[in-house]
């Protein structure tokens, strides 16, 4: 969480499933660029990272040595870009959230974040192994029918941390006001305080 539009790069050669990814991503407020192939994938990420890359390319690309390529991407994007910024969004939600009048857990919608963020980190880290297991296999060779479980695997876990990004996003902008009976008892609290003479 960087106090901006979350900014999505969607790989992906089918116009449809682009189509439906850009328009529910802009829906909840995301700046959404497309890319049609692994290769200008890769370049639209160097040119400016986004806080997100979709990549159903992976599984879709015909282009055995592009695969190949994708998935070694893949490795270092999540390492270097996914995981350092999934922890910097823990550490500022909580920053922020302890350091404003939202407090951490008075909430429900800080509270959700929360958690999604706990366990989207959580997710991140323990699928870096799957991760380095395909772009090790992609380093030396060509991707089989075999690794076809855990390209799905990766897609999947791709797909739901998109949708963890999208409902942190979209409490964001609504803040729903519903408050945690901590934060009842807090405002009362400080009522009283404020009422007496
Ligand atoms: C991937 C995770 C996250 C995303 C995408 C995200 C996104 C956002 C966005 C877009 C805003 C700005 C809303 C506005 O326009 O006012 C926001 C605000 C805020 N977020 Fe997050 N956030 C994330 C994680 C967290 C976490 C883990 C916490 C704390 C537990 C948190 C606490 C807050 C608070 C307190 C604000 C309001 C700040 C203020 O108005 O002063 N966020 N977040």
């Amino acid at each position: 969480m960087f106090h901006r539009q979350v900014k999505v790069l969607v790989i992906e050669d089918d116009p449809y499933i682009c189509e439906l990814i850009t328009l529910y991503a802009e829906k909840s407020g995301c700046l959404v660029s497309v890319a049609n192939n692994g290769m200008n994938g890769l370049e639209m990420f160097y040119d400016t990272p986004p806080d997100l890359v979709i990549a159903v390319a992976g599984m879709t690309i015909q282009d055995a040595q592009m695969v190949r390529a994708v998935y070694l991407g893949l490795e270092l994007i999540t390492r270097f870009v996914i995981v350092p910024f999934g922890l910097a969004s823990l550490l500022t939600g909580v920053i922020s959230s302890l350091g404003t009048e939202w407090g951490l857990f008075r909430y429900y919608w800080i509270l959700i974040k929360l958690v999604i963020t706990i366990l989207s980190t959580i997710g991140l880290l323990v699928h870096l192994k799957p991760i380095s297991y395909l772009a090790g296999i992609a380093a030396e060779r060509t991707l089989s029918s075999a690794d076809h479980p855990m390209q799905i695997q990766i897609m999947i876990v791709s797909g739901a941390a998109l949708l963890a990004l999208l409902v942190a996003t979209t409490l964001s902008v609504y803040k729903p006001r519903g408050m945690t009976s901590y934060g009842w008892r807090k405002q009362h609290g400080r009522r009283k305080v404020s009422q007496q003479p």
